[in-house]
């Protein structure tokens, strides 16, 4: 019998309801693959999983949660890239991703698409490049955070344009995009899981697609590469985490119900229309996670420290 972390209470785990803690505003990128991926789950646990927004500081608020909370298999974090970035983000990190957590197993990988608010005055790629140059720091771009995808990928489009523009930082991209849809701010680049809606509906300027292929949801978008971004590549990927010294039993039964979700039709439909692609089974599992968010780190640990973006 298994039962973990509530004392006296009978049945196997999970016998109550699952934390899953989300670092970025509720009804954004992540908010959306993690309430869909939850609400899948549940159906394999026969216990529902509670979505957990613990905003602030670019995900790195919500990380130090989870690796400080009880190991007892009711908390866990989905969180994307920023697991990796931040030890070369913050210099003063109070945990590190690659020690402090039990892996579960990774889920699907997102493109990102770069907006303009409907009325800036730059259609196409290259009149943005060149609204871009001569505009510079007039121009106020939206993030989610320093460890957010949204400031990587500013980061990487700003160093590409070799321009500055004014950083305008939320607590995730739902925020950034009702900005952006207010005209508050300018640009925003940002994950399809929350954009292709608003791209639809024609509420925003669409420059292109992050990835280094186009992509089936989005046919007619240019990547940014055809834009003239010389290899411009970014693409979001997530992970399942537990704090470290989560019973291995209770790290089993959820990355069960993972890949369980993983080939639930009503999971991925929603995930396919949404221009997410599933991960591989060999990803699935947390050694294929533990492997990958180890590269991440040295990669992007890399590109970050070249930039020399971080904060004290
Ligand atoms: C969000 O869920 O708000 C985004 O993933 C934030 C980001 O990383 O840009």
């Amino acid at each position: 019998c298994l039962a973990f972390g509530n004392a006296g209470a009978q049945g196997t785990y999970p016998n109550h309801p699952i934390s899953l803690v989300v670092p970025f505003a509720a009804g954004g990128p992540t908010d959306v693959v993690a309430r869909s991926l939850g609400a899948s789950m549940a159906k394999t646990l026969g216990q529902s999983i509670v979505i957990e927004n613990r905003t602030g500081a670019g995900g790195t608020l919500a990380s130090q949660h989870v690796a400080r909370a009880a190991p007892d298999g009711y908390t866990f974090l989905i969180h994307h890239n920023g697991m990796a970035t931040a030890p070369a983000l913050y210099r003063k990190l109070s945990y590190n991703p690659l020690t402090d957590f039990a892996y579960v197993g990774q889920v699907a990988d997102v493109p990102m698409t770069l907006l303009g608010r409907k009325d800036l005055p730059a259609d196409g790629m290259a009149n943005f490049i060149k609204y871009a140059k001569e505009n510079g720091n007039k121009i106020n771009l939206a993030n989610a955070g320093l460890g957010a995808v949204s400031q990587l990928c500013g980061m990487l489009l700003q160093e590409s344009l070799g321009v500055q523009f004014t950083t305008v930082p939320y607590a995730g991209t739902a925020p950034a995009m009702t900005a952006l849809l207010g005209g508050q701010v300018d640009v925003l680049c940002d994950q399809t899981t929350q954009t292709i809606p608003q791209i639809k509906a024609e509420r925003v300027k669409l420059y292109g697609v992050t990835t280094l292929d186009r992509i089936k949801t989005l046919p007619d978008a240019p990547t940014l590469k055809e834009g003239g971004l010389k290899d411009f590549e970014v693409k979001v990927w997530h992970g399942v985490y537990a704090p470290k010294g989560t019973p291995p039993e209770a790290i089993d039964k959820f990355n069960a119900a993972l890949r369980a979700a993983l080939k639930d039709p009503v999971f991925t439909q929603k995930m396919a229309e949404l221009g997410a692609e599933i991960v591989p089974e060999a990803k699935q599992t947390p050694e294929g996670l533990q492997t990958w968010l180890k590269s991440e780190v040295d990669k992007w640990g890399g590109v970050i420290r070249k930039a020399g973006v971080y904060a004290d």
